[in-house]
């Protein structure tokens, strides 16, 4: 049986080792934490940390194929294990250049990828030298992740908010639409585009509000956003998901934002809401089957469960059995053991043809399951 290690045990890790169990494939799992939501759905976890050069060797040395849930591993233990025989899906070079901001934006330039125009920062004091390029978002080079790791510096009384390391400063690009697009490509490189979903976000949390699949855009847009998506995981030349977050602008010009080489946020829906989800997906690249059908069974709205303020420590659910009675609504929770403040604890996905009926569905789900804590 093929041996397969996923680097990183969240909730990621978790709905793929859901999946996994329709394969013949042993799952190994590492991560720092044993109680992470992948660790008890594995064949085998191994506690240990994914940014250790000798964890990550000591762990892939026992596998065949090797992939990722985060960014944030050791890239130089990859390529060694790459080098030894070992399939790593995503390509240790792909996952180098996407987990730095920096080299993500020089690889959309060189490849000619229509992504806002940027600077590469040092430090905070440079952003004085880059006057011209505000309005900006300024990202962190490594580190970030839900939002954390971007200021918006709109004039120059926002500088002081600005980071003080490595950084990409972009141009602001007048968002119409955030929508995101994930690309399927085979080890043969045969690759296949699932339907672009459109997102909205609370602006305060900065985490994914609602999303709609499919997006709202017309077919010119639509032509466009494939096209980039795919030249994007072209580039890469590598095996894997890719998920390509774009902006569509007041112009109906579309820009890549990032892109994800895994399993995302963004694909959720597609657990119930498509044929082939993302995660079974993965698992037909991984071991070389053919592709999946990434075609619509219906248009959905997903949601995630987050962690209500105030609350910190061992979880309470309110209102679980309410949206459970809810038809055509699947709720995913993530086996987490404590919440926080706006920690991503689950998601929530509901199907049905009519997008009103869709978007109120889905702030009933918001309003009704609420994720407390015990104390
Ligand atoms: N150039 C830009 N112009 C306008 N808005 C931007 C720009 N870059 C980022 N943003 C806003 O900031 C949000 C977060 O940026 P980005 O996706 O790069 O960060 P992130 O930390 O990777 O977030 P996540 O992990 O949630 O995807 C975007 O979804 C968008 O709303
Ligand atoms: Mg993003």
């Amino acid at each position: 049986m093929i041996r397969v290690g996923i680097l990183g045990g969240g909730q990621l890790g978790r709905m793929l080792l859901q999946e996994a169990a329709n394969y013949p494939v042993e799952v190994h799992v590492m991560e720092k934490d044993e109680n992470c939501p992948a660790a008890n759905l594995s064949h085998k976890f191994i506690n240990g940390d994914n940014t250790a050069y000798q964890d990550v060797i000591n762990f892939g040395k026992f596998v065949d194929v090797l992939t990722i849930e985060i960014e944030n591993v050791n890239i130089e233990a990859l390529e060694f294990l790459e080098k030894e025989g070992v399939k790593v899906i995503p390509s240790p070079s792909a996952l180098k250049t996407i987990k730095n901001k920096i080299l993500q934006k020089e690889f959309y330039a060189a490849h000619q990828i229509h992504s806002s125009s940027f600077v590469v920062l040092q430090s905070k004091n440079e952003l004085f030298h880059h006057l011209h390029m505000l309005p900006a978002a300024q990202k962190l080079a490594t580190g970030g992740y839900d939002g954390k790791g971007v200021q918006l510096i709109k004039s120059e009384n926002d500088i002081d908010k600005g980071f003080d390391a490595p950084s990409v400063l972009e141009k602001m690009i007048d968002i119409d639409k955030e929508i995101a697009i994930t690309v399927a490509v085979a080890q043969n490189h045969e690759m296949v585009a699932y339907p672009a979903v459109e997102m909205i976000f609370d602006s305060v949390l900065n985490l994914l509000d609602f999303q709609l699949c499919p997006a709202n855009i017309n077919e010119a847009v639509l032509t466009k956003a494939i096209s980039l998506a795919k030249s994007v995981a072209k580039g890469f030349g590598s095996a894997g998901l890719f998920a390509v977050e774009m902006f569509v602008d007041k112009q109906g010009e579309v820009w890549v934002n990032e892109t994800a080489p895994r399993v995302h946020n963004s694909g959720h829906h597609t657990i119930e809401a498509h044929f082939s989800s993302q995660f079974d997906m993965l698992w037909r690249i991984l071991l070389d089957y053919p592709l999946g059908n990434v075609d619509m069974v219906m248009p959905s709205v997903m949601l995630n469960i987050i962690g209500s303020e105030g609350y910190t420590g061992n979880i309470k659910y309110e209102g679980l059995k309410e949206v459970l009675s809810i038809p055509n609504a699947f709720i995913h929770l993530y086996g987490k053991e404590t919440t926080k403040p706006g920690r991503k604890m689950g998601h929530a996905t509901l199907l049905g043809n009519d997008k009103e009926a869709l978007l109120a569905g889905a702030k009933k789900i918001r309003e009704t399951l609420i994720v407390k804590s015990e104390n």
